[in-house]
Formats: structure tokens, C-alpha cells, sequence
């Protein structure tokens, strides 16, 4: 037997036992001859105290011990003398007074340590030797909530009447927006399977096949710009049901959180239950971004009445091109410095504006860019209707609405930065709802699926799918939290001549359309059920449980931000055999 217990687990009230414990050497500390070892495993930490009245054969082992080496001991426990207790460590009231000590395997100096959070080594390093790195407590910790999370899921969801099902990695191309990772078939030299973007396809088969409730912790597959909150394999809670309304999904979904939350993560606290439910139009308007953080205010605030007839040209323009004026209110900013104000409008150009006019309000009156150019009542009106008080910085944006309420929305970021605005316990979860149906790309400019194609638009909209297309809605919703989109999901199309439609209105010819969508059309005359789903990303979503910078801290092997396992060197070269099989040259 390795062990009779784990690390973690040992408390005052196992004072007495003699335990046998397998661990690694987290940390050692020698005092007046007696040597301190703090034994790890993925439980816990305890200490074990070696005395110098240990047989010589064992003082020899322990003199040699360093860090990370994995040994097994075997001790007494015994509660630490008073005033000797470490209430930071669960083990802290005990410490085991080892008998016996055998190296397991001895280890290399690591490359860096894992028992401190402080100088962290960077992430090349800690990628390349992620095994050692995921031996950090903070890492560790993140695992283990994953898999509570992950195992909530599949509780909740099996009360609820779902059923789990796998579906194919290698299966043909879903879009989702971003470009396929291609599998070569050595069987069909020249034709090769797409790994999925989304289970997207393949789940509302599944509702065709009379399935009802489906759900499947699905690992997904994209070849897009890496960042922060994305990988280019990442895994969604991924679900669809039948007979279904938009509302029936978001309360399913909602359910699952709400309970969640308190479950595995007890130090994080709702923002609001229900949860607000915005307007894709509202939350642009209001907050600058589809993916609110409503854990704090600032919201975005339209002066443009106020304002219109100020004798400010930038104003003036903006407002002649059809533009609007909106501003935002700054706590507390009114002090910031020429410089801080430049580096600010360089952020605010980087969302398109093409400046930056501000106002501080001070007790001495209202200074900056633009002060000179407004009238009084101006200024009254508009500290009233903004609320701008002695202190804050009032900062504008004039131009396109849409510019206005981009750059309006980074700024506001900005400041919750700056300012550390957001409560860091909160979980700010809201939905957003009534999405375009289409979105128009400028570089192409055609029309393109705002979700993917395979969203209900609102049926009372499908007389503008000719003559305005802009402006017909979808049955699509999204799930934010704390700025984060962390789910989206819609109502889909059922029935065909719908969907032949949207095909045809994003430019697919007859010929592509059955090559890459054939088997959906058929599937859709064989009695598709009224359907609908979504699916929540758990990589952000533990993420802002852990309360993690970025996504790569959440995934046991992630790939670096250049889409490389550095650990394992892959993407790597294969051999001339391989590509002979695949009948596969390169240019
Ligand atoms: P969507 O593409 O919006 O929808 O993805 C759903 C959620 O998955 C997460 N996500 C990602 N997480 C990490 N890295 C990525 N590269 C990445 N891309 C997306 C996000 C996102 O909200 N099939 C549809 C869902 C549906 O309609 O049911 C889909 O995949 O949290």
C-alpha cells in the first residue's frame, strides 16, 4: 500500500494514528538539525517533521531529498505544540512525525518552482514543462473546479430529461466563422474530413432523430486569430432540445447557472436573478458592447439634443453626417494628466474614433478640449442629464452611431481597469436577445449570418429578408458575464424552404449549397421537429470562476498564443511515408 491517506486530508483529530503518506516535496526547511518537509499531493499539503533521532540509513536518505522528489513516509501524527499552528494551511493544527522515509523517484532540479505564485517563470517555460506547472496549487485548484463543474452539468442536466450523446470529431465542415482544421483521408487520397467547429449540425440531427433533449461536454475545433478567451480547441457545454421556445432554453440555461454558481464556486455572487434580459439594440446603446459588464455602471449617454447646436465643429460635422454625440462620466478623473488624456484618446482612436474631446469637471469650473466652445445652459443641461459632478471627467464621442457606441464601450473598459470598478466577486450573467439576423460585410460586401446559418430569423421579419435585410431580427440569444460572451444559442430553422433561403441569401449556389448542406435539407423533409439550443463555453466560464486572466490557466494542455503545444512540439513534420499514404506534396 502506498498510503494510507491523503496529504490533505490529515486533522487534529487524527492525532495518534500512524499513517502512511505518498507525496512530492513542496518545500524543506532544516532547523537545528531537525529537517521540515512539506509533502504535497493534488489534496492538499501537510508538514513532516524528521528528527535527528531517525536510524543514520534514514538521515542519510533525508539529506539527500530535494525539491519535487516523490517519497512515501511513514509517521505518527501529532498535534503542533501550541502557538505552533498554521491557520493558513486545512493540515495546520497536525504534523506528521515521520518513522520511516522512501525516495520514490528522486527528481532534477525543476526547471522552476511550482509552491509560489510570485514570480511566476514565463509562459513558454511553464507551458513547456506544463506536468510540473499543473503542480501548482492555483492550477491544480483550477482542474478540480472544472471537473466539479463539469459534473454539475451532467447531474443538472440528467434531472432535467437530457441525455448525453458523442458525436463525430471527424465529420465535415460546420460553419461557425472561423476556418476548419482538415483531417487528409489516406482512404480518399484528395478528400478530407473537417474536424468540428460545433457540434452545430450533428446535434439538431439528433432532434430530427427524435433525441428530444441532447447534451454533450463537446470539444470544438477552430482555426481563427488566437486571444485571451480563445484556443483553437476549446470545449462547450453544447445542448439542443425539441419543441421549444426561445424562453424554454434560456430558463434551462439560466436554471443550471443560478444553482451552479453557489455549488462550486460559494465566494462568487449573482449579479441578479433572473437575469436581466437586454436587446442586442439596448446594450449597443447602453453600454457599448454586445458583451456587457454590468458590474459597475457608466453607462453610455446620448447628449446629441443637448449638445446640437453647440459652436463645436467636431460636433457640428459628426452631426451633419448623420452622426451622434454621446459622452461618458468618469469617476473621479477630473485630475488625469495632459498625458494620461493623450494616451486615453490613442485608445479611444484604436476603436475608430478620430478624437477625443473631454471635459473635467472642477471647483473652479469646467475645464478641457471643449469647454470653451459651449454656452452655459449647455453645460448645465448636460452635467444634469449625465450626472457629472465635482471630480469626474466627462468624455465624448461624435460620430456614426456605431463608432460612437464602440469606442464609448472600450473606454468604459478602460476606465473599469483603471479605476478597478468591477466587483471581482460577482458573476454579472445577462442575456442578450432579438440579434440581427445578417451582417454585412464591408470587405465583400455581402451579406453574411450573423450566428450561422442555421438560426431562425423572427418569422414576422421574412418579408425584409429581400427588401431590408438589415433589419430583420433572429430567434438567436447570447449569455454574458462580466464582459465575456459566454454561451450563444438560438431557435433554428425546421424547415426547408427557410433554410434554402438562407443559403441562397448568403450567395451559395444550388451546387454548393447541396454539396455542403445536402444531408441537413433531406434530414429537414423527414419530420424535423421545432427545435432550438445553445451552448456555453467552460473554458471562459471557469475562467471567471478562477478568476483567471486567460483561458490557457483553465485547460490542462493548452496551446500557446501562436496555436503551438510547445510541450509536446506539435504542430511538428510527419514522415515521408505518412504523406506518400496521403498521397500529400507540398508546394
Ligand atoms: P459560438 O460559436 O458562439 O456558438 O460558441 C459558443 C461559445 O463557445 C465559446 N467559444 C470559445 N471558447 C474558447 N475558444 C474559442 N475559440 C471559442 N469560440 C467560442 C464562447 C461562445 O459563446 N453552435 C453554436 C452554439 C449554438 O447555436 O447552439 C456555437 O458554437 O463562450
Amino acid at each position: 500500500m502506498y498510503r494510507t491517506h491523503t496529504c490533505g486530508e490529515l486533522r487534529a483529530s487524527h492525532a495518534g494514528q500512524t499513517v502512511t503518506l505518498a507525496g512530492w516535496v513542496n518545500r524543506r526547511r532544516d532547523h537545528g538539525g531537525v529537517a521540515f518537509f512539506d509533502l504535497r499531493d493534488r489534496n492538499g499539503i501537510v508538514q513532516v517533521t524528521l528528527n535527528p533521532d531517525l536510524p543514520q540509513a534514514i538521515l542519510d536518505v533525508v539529506s539527500d531529498v530535494r525539491f519535487e522528489w516523490v517519497l512515501q513516509i511513514e509517521g505518527v501524527v501529532q498535534e503542533r505544540p501550541a502557538g505552533m499552528s498554521n491557520p493558513k494551511m486545512a493540515t495546520g493544527e497536525i504534523e506528521v512525525v515521520a518513522k520511516n522515509v522512501t525516495v520514490l523517484n528522486p527528481s532534477k532540479t525543476p526547471p522552476f518552482m511550482v509552491n509560489t505564485d510570485n514570480d511566476l517563470p514565463d509562459e513558454h517555460m511553464r507551458l513547456k514543462y506544463r506536468y510540473i506547472d499543473l503542480r501548482r496549487e492555483r492550477l491544480t485548484n483550477n482542474m478540480i473546479l472544472r471537473h466539479k463543474v463539469v459534473k454539475f452539468m451532467r447531474d443538472y442536466l440528467d434531472k432535467q430529461g437530457f441525455i448525453e450523446i458523442e458525436t463525430p470529431i471527424m465529420f465535415k465542415a460546420t460553419p461557425e466563422g472561423a476556418r476548419d482544421y482538415l483531417v487528409p483521408s489516406r482512404v480518399y487520397p484528395g478528400q478530407f474530413y473537417a474536424l468540428p467547429q460545433s457540434p452545430q449540425q450533428l446535434k439538431q440531427l439528433l432532434m430530427v432523430a427524435g433525441m428530444d433533449k441532447y447534451f454533450q461536454i463537446a470539444r470544438c475545433f477552430r482555426d481563427e486569430d488566437l486571444r485571451g478567451d480563445r484556443q483553437p480547441e476549446f470545449t462547450q457545454l453544447d445542448l439542443e432540445m425539441s419543441f421549444v421556445h426561445r424562453d424554454d432554453v434560456l430558463d434551462l440555461v439560466e436554471g443550471l447557472f443560478t444553482e451552479m454558481i453557489p455549488a462550486v464556486a460559494p465566494h462568487k455572487k449573482l449579479y441578479s436573478s433572473p437575469w436581466p434580459k437586454f436587446s442586442y439594440k439596448e446594450v449597443l446603446e447602453r453600454f457599448g458592447s454586445d458583451k456587457p459588464d454590468l458590474r459597475f455602471g457608466m453607462e453610455l449617454i446620448d447628449v446629441t439634443e443637448i449638445l446640437a447646436k453647440s459652436e463645436f465643429k467636431v460636433f457640428q460635422s459628426a452631426l451633419e453626417a448623420g452622426g451622434v454625440i454621446k459622452c461618458l462620466v468618469a469617476p473621479k478623473s477630473a485630475e488625469m494628466s495632459r498625458k494620461e488624456l493623450d494616451a486615453l484618446t490613442e485608445v479611444a482612436k484604436s476603436f475608430g474614433a478620430k478624437g477625443m474631446p473631454y471635459l473635467a469637471v472642477t471647483g473652479e469650473g469646467v475645464k478641457g478640449s471643449a469647454a470653451k466652445f459651449f454656452k452655459e445652459e449647455e453645460l448645465t443641461a448636460l452635467k444634469e442629464k449625465s450626472g457629472a459632478g465635482i471630480g469626474d471627467l466627462i468624455v465624448f464621442s461624435s460620430d456614426a452611431r456605431a463608432v460612437v457606441n464602440k469606442t464609448l464601450g472600450g473606454l468604459r473598459l478602460w476606465f473599469r481597469d483603471k479605476l478597478d470598478l468591477a466587483d471581482k466577486t460577482m458573476m454579472a450573467f445577462a442575456w442578450v436577445v432579438d440579434f440581427p439576423f445578417f451582417a454585412f460585410n464591408e470587405e465583400t460586401q455581402t451579406w453574411e449570418s450573423e450566428h450561422h446559418p442555421f438560426t431562425m430569423p423572427k418569422l414576422e421579419d421574412l418579408p425584409k429578408f429581400e427588401t431590408n435585410p438589415g433589419e430583420v431580427l433572429s430567434d438567436a440569444y447570447d449569455m454574458v458575464c462580466n464582459g465575456y460572451e459566454t454561451a450563444s444559442g438560438s431557435i433554428r430553422i425546421h424547415r426547408r424552404d427557410i433554410q434554402m433561403k438562407m443559403f441562397q441569401m448568403l450567395g451559395l449556389s444550388e451546387e454548393d449549397i447541396q454539396a455542403k448542406f445536402g444531408h441537413m435539407l433531406e434530414a429537414f423533409e423527414y419530420g424535423a421537429p421545432p427545435h432550438g439550443g445553445m451552448a456555453p463555453g467552460i473554458d471562459r466560464l471557469i475562467m471567471l470562476l478562477a478568476d483567471e486572466p486567460n483561458i490557457r490557466e483553465v485547460i490542462a494542455f493548452p496551446k500557446n498564443q501562436n496555436g503551438r503545444d510547445v510541450m509536446a512540439d506539435a504542430p511538428s513534420e510527419v514522415e515521408a511515408k505518412q504523406l506518400k499514404e496521403l498521397k500529400i506534396k507540398f508546394e
